[in-house]
């Protein structure tokens, strides 16, 4: 049977006081509905239609190139009202499954079980320990689904209910949209209620069956920040436990934040506080030592970065030493056995095999060979205020602490550069640049003292 998705996801999202329309706050790094989109497509439904109002021109934005349908729902009347919208482009006959955009962890294979539910109308449940907020379940003595009262419409023993409406629905393209067009705005809220199809469909003497989902984390909604870092972190401890069955030793998984894709080898160590982004892939035997932030990299085997670095789109290899507080920046390539020490920034650049920069230097836009020692202090001019310049350094160079190399400028192979030196021209190789002013004696100078007049 064909089987349709309808994500709702237009609500103002007023309790997360955001100028970002809450579909696109992210949760592990990604934007809710996305997640929820990923989940909707993993069961291949024949159509996949978003409804969106508030800020549909950013959330479009955020899904270009997608094939997203999106339907928009110009004034936000409530869910009934929001999948209204979406109906009348479904085929009468499909089963359609609506979703709503703000419950982000719901798992494809308990969409699928729920799609494949045999009913006229049916709708995805859980218990749960703290009901407040939701639509409650109210059942028959039987057990039957009798409706779903919304928190605010609830009296107190109504509100005593802990199974709750997930939101998730089931139904007939044309059962749901002949039993949301006899809704009505009478409720405490002003609105066309979603909830309120279930006593039509009792009313014709359709079956309305309920399932239970595993987990109340699995279909918990998101309307404030309260509750998105409550799933975020859910998330997180997911996975890093699913990290460390893998065999990831991880310090603290209440401190560890994967929000994109994580690719690795065996053995791999990762300490507290450390915050991983995007793809990254860590190859085998790869230690992260506390308060890294590392984005869209890859570390070689046996690399090891030290405490308190940030990497972002740069390529480690193997057994680098980095940091500790080390930046290396968008295009920094590090060749194997590259040692990177405390405050040295790194962007754009090549440093070949086993080359150091132990402490404090910059190097940007430069193509750096083995073996390479770059001092404390010293860094590349690559900017002259308007265009950015490059600097070669052949292997075996040794540039003395406290140098400055002026781009565009090539330090050609076993040279060395004398300490405090600006490099304006090229070295030659085997040679020795000393380019600073030149030391003078003052003999008989008489040092300042306290009161004197000079
Ligand atoms: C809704 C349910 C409640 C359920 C809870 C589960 C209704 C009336 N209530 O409550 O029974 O327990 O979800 O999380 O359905 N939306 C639109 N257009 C609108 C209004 C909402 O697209 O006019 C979208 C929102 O963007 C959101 C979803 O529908 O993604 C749910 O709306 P929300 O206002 O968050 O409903 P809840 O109060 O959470
Ligand atoms: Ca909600």
């Amino acid at each position: 049977m064909a089987m349709e998705i309808v994500i709702l996801a237009a609500g103002m999202g007023t309790r997360m006081h955001s100028a970002k329309p809450k579909p696109l706050h992210d949760l592990g790094g990604k934007p809710m509905l996305a997640r929820i989109v990923d989940t909707a497509r993993a069961v291949s439904p024949t159509r996949l239609q978003v409804v969106i109002g508030k800020g549909a021109d950013q959330v479009r934005e955020a899904f270009a190139g997608t094939d997203l349908e999106f339907v928009v729902q110009a004034e936000q009347l409530g869910t009934g009202h929001a999948a209204m919208q979406a109906l009348p482009q479904c085929d009468p006959e499909s089963r359609v499954v609506v979703l709503l955009g703000d419950v982000p962890l719901l798992p494809s294979h308990t969409l699928e079980a729920f799609a494949a539910m045999e009913c006229d109308l049916g709708i995805l449940t859980v218990d749960v320990p703290d009901p407040t907020g939701y639509g409650r379940m109210l059942r028959s003595d039987d057990g039957s689904i009798r409706s779903i009262v919304e928190e605010r419409d609830a009296t107190p023993d109504e509100k005593a209910v802990c199974e709750i409406n997930t939101g998730v629905m089931v139904a007939k393209a044309a059962d749901f949209m002949r039993w949301l067009e006899q809704t009505n705005q009478d409720n405490d809220q002003g609105e066309y209620l979603m909830p309120d199809i279930v006593g039509l469909a009792l009313g014709e003497g359709g079956r309305v069956a309920g399932m239970k989902a595993d987990h109340p984390d699995d279909v918990q909604g998101v309307n404030d920040h309260l509750q998105l870092n409550r799933l975020e972190r859910v998330f997180q401890r997911r996975q890093a436990r699913a990290l460390q069955r893998q065999g990831v030793r991880i310090a603290d998984p209440e401190r560890f934040d994967l929000r994109g894709e994580l690719e690795l080898g065996q053995d791999v160590a990762i300490d507290v506080n450390v915050v991983l982004e995007g793809t990254i892939r860590l190859g085998s035997n790869v230690t992260i030592g506390p308060n890294c932030h590392i984005t869209n990299a890859e570390i070689g085997d046996g690399s090891v970065i030290k405490p308190n670095t940030v990497i972002e789109g740069a390529s480690i290899m193997s057994d680098c030493s980095v940091g500790p507080f080390a930046r290396i920046r968008p295009g920094a390539v590090l060749s194997d056995e590259v040692a990177i020490g405390n405050f040295v920034e790194v962007k754009k650049s090549v440093l070949g095999k086993g080359t150091k920069a132990s402490h404090l230097a910059y190097l940007g836009d430069a193509t750096i060979g083995a073996r390479v020692n770059i001092g404390a202090g010293s860094i590349t001019c690559n900017y002259d205020g308007v265009n950015k310049h490059q600097t070669l350094i052949e292997d075996d160079v040794f540039v003395g602490t406290n140098s400055s190399l002026v781009a565009p400028v090539t330090i050609r192979e076993d040279s060395a550069i004398g300490a405090g030196s600006t490099i304006t021209k090229e070295v030659p190789a085997r040679t020795l640049a000393i380019g600073r002013g030149k030391q003078v004696i003052i003999k008989g100078w008489e040092k300042p003292r306290k009161g004197s007049n000079r």
